[in-house]
This record gives structure tokens, sequence and C-alpha cells, in this order.
């Protein structure tokens, strides 16, 4: 059974992504249920899941437009006036479609570049370009509409908030950003129904275990319906069973053209996608680029 969910098409081709407030681009896109989706698994890190769609690769490079650009980037953070590096010389270059893991030791700065690239802080030095747009060139309020409707960050500790309902915190990034033509609160209860939440759309997170948590917040993070997912560890706090099934809808998600960046530690979850790469002491180590 398939569940046909309207998508506004944010990776339309052509106009500036800034000007999505006035266009109403459309299409139907075709996601499955979690019928389909989920994998009942006793087997601790086998994921049975099918890739039915990989980018086109002519071996090392892929192909499509790079839709993230990270170009000589620094990062340092002062702590007790002494400045400490923590990324040292960063390229990357992500395109369109393409489903990228991070992979490195801890503390290596893969959330710090994931950060980076979500707008959530600046480079020291660098720049980072989005759909051909350097944040070092818009406005603080270009880089908000930017962050919030292309944007989907998915964090490792999924960053709800407490007070508020499954479907409220769904519909709170809608209260910044909103696409033209788009009523929220309908969305919100479709992204709950698509992640298997139609049953606990008015519960609030303490009352939600942490796959039902990382679900609420990947509906969150595609209300908007952008054309990048960022997901730092996204199944990092889940079982493995429950991982598999975000892992599926995630392969699902990219299936349907999002470009998906995903940091993880586990080898067997990160070989779901195109291209593997690896930070160490903050550099990338295997950048085929
Ligand atoms: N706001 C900050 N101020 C100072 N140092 C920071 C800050 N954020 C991160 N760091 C330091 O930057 C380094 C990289 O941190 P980061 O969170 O990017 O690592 P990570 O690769 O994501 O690790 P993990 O796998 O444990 O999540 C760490 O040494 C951390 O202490
Ligand atoms: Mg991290």
């Amino acid at each position: 059974m398939e569940t046909k969910i309207p998508i506004e098409d944010v990776s339309a081709q052509g106009g500036s992504i800034l000007d999505t407030g006035t266009e109403d681009p459309r299409l139907i896109g075709e996601l499955h249920s979690k019928e389909n989706n989920f994998t009942s698994n006793e087997n601790p890190l086998k994921c049975e899941l099918r890739r039915s769609r990989h980018l086109q690769s002519d071996g090392e490079h892929t192909t499509g437009t790079p839709v993230i650009e990270v170009i000589n980037v620094k990062k340092s953070y002062i702590l007790a006036d002494m400045e400490v590096p923590i990324l040292h010389d960063i390229n990357l270059e992500v395109r369109e479609g393409e489903f990228l893991a991070i992979m490195g030791p801890s503390g290596s700065g893969k959330s710090t570049l994931m950060n980076l690239i979500g707008f959530l802080d600046r480079p020291t030095e660098g720049k980072i370009i989005i759909k051909g747009l350097d944040i070092n060139e818009l406005s603080d309020k270009e880089v908000a509409r930017l962050r919030g409707l292309e944007i989907g960050f998915i964090f490792q500790t999924f960053n709800l908030i407490p007070r508020l309902t499954a479907l409220e915190n769904v519909e709170l990034p809608t209260y910044a950003n909103i696409r033209s033509g788009i009523d929220a609160h309908a969305r919100a209860k479709e992204l709950l129904t698509l992640v298997g939440l139609e049953d606990r759309m008015h519960h609030k997170p303490g009352e939600l275990s942490g796959g039902q948590s990382q679900r609420v917040a990947i509906a969150r993070a595609l209300i908007n319906d952008p054309a990048i997912l960022l997901a730092d560890e996204p199944t990092g706090n889940l079982d493995s069973k429950t991982g598999c099934e975000i892992l599926n809808m995630f392969t699902r998600l990219n299936e349907d053209g999002r470009t998906i960046v995903m940091i993880t530690h586990d080898p067997e979850i990160a070989r779901y996608a195109d291209r593997i790469v690896l930070v160490k002491d903050g550099i990338i180590q295997n950048n085929s680029e």
C-alpha cells in the first residue's frame, strides 16, 4: 500500500530559492506507508533495505548540480582567550540528490561541520554555498529564509520543545517561514501520519518513546519540504530496529529527490549512503572531490 502526499517542489529547476514565497510549484511525491517501509528485524545492525535508486556515478565522481559547497572552511573556538582550531581546511561538495554519510571519531568536528552547513554557526574562514548562494553575501533575513525553507535539521537528541505537542512541534518552523499556499496544520498532520504517529499527535515529547520523538523531529524537518536534510546521528539514540525504520525513511526521502547528509558512527548505517567522507582531527581524510 502506498500513501501519496502532495509535496511542494522546492528543488524545481530554475527560480531562485529565495523567491519561494511567491511561487507555488507542485508535484506529487510518492512516499510509501510505514507498512512497506519498516522492516522487522531481529538481527542487530542488519537493515533489510533495498536501494531502488543510486545517484549516477562515473566511478569516483557523482554527477549533478552541487547543492552544498564547503570551500576552504576553517572553524576555531575561543576558549580562555586561546584560539582552539576545530576544523582546519574543509572542502566538500554535495550534489543534488546525493546521500552522503559523514563518519569519524568522537570530537573530530562532524557536528561542527554539520552546524556550519545548516547555518547554525558561522565559519571562522572560508565559504559555505547552498544552492548557489553564498551565505556571506546574504542578509540575515535571507539566511533565515534559506535555512527555514531549504534545510531540515535532525538532531541526535531530537530537540523537541517539551511543552508543545507533537503536532505543535512539527508546525513550529512554519511560524517563522512558510511556503505560500501551504496549510501548515494539515501538512503537519499528513507528515505525522506518514511517520506512523497519527495516534500520537497530541502527545508531548515526554509522553513519547525515543523512536517516536525522532519521527516527530523528522516530520518537523520536513514541514517546509526542504531540498536538503541534515541529520546528526539520527539513529544514535535508537535501538537497531527503530534505527532501521528511520534509515528506511531516509532512503525513501532520498529516492524522492532530497539531498541528505547524515552523520553516523555505524558503518552498517553508512553503507546505505552514496558516499562516505571521513572526518578526523578536523580534516576530511578521503574526499574524492
Ligand atoms: N561551542 C564550542 N566551544 C568550544 N569548543 C567546542 C564547541 N563546540 C564543539 N567544540 C569542540 O569541538 C570539537 C569537535 O566537536 P564536535 O561536536 O564537532 O565533534 P563530533 O565529531 O561531532 O563528536 P561526536 O562524535 O562525539 O558527536 C570538540 O573537541 C569539542 O570540544
Ligand atoms: Mg557530534
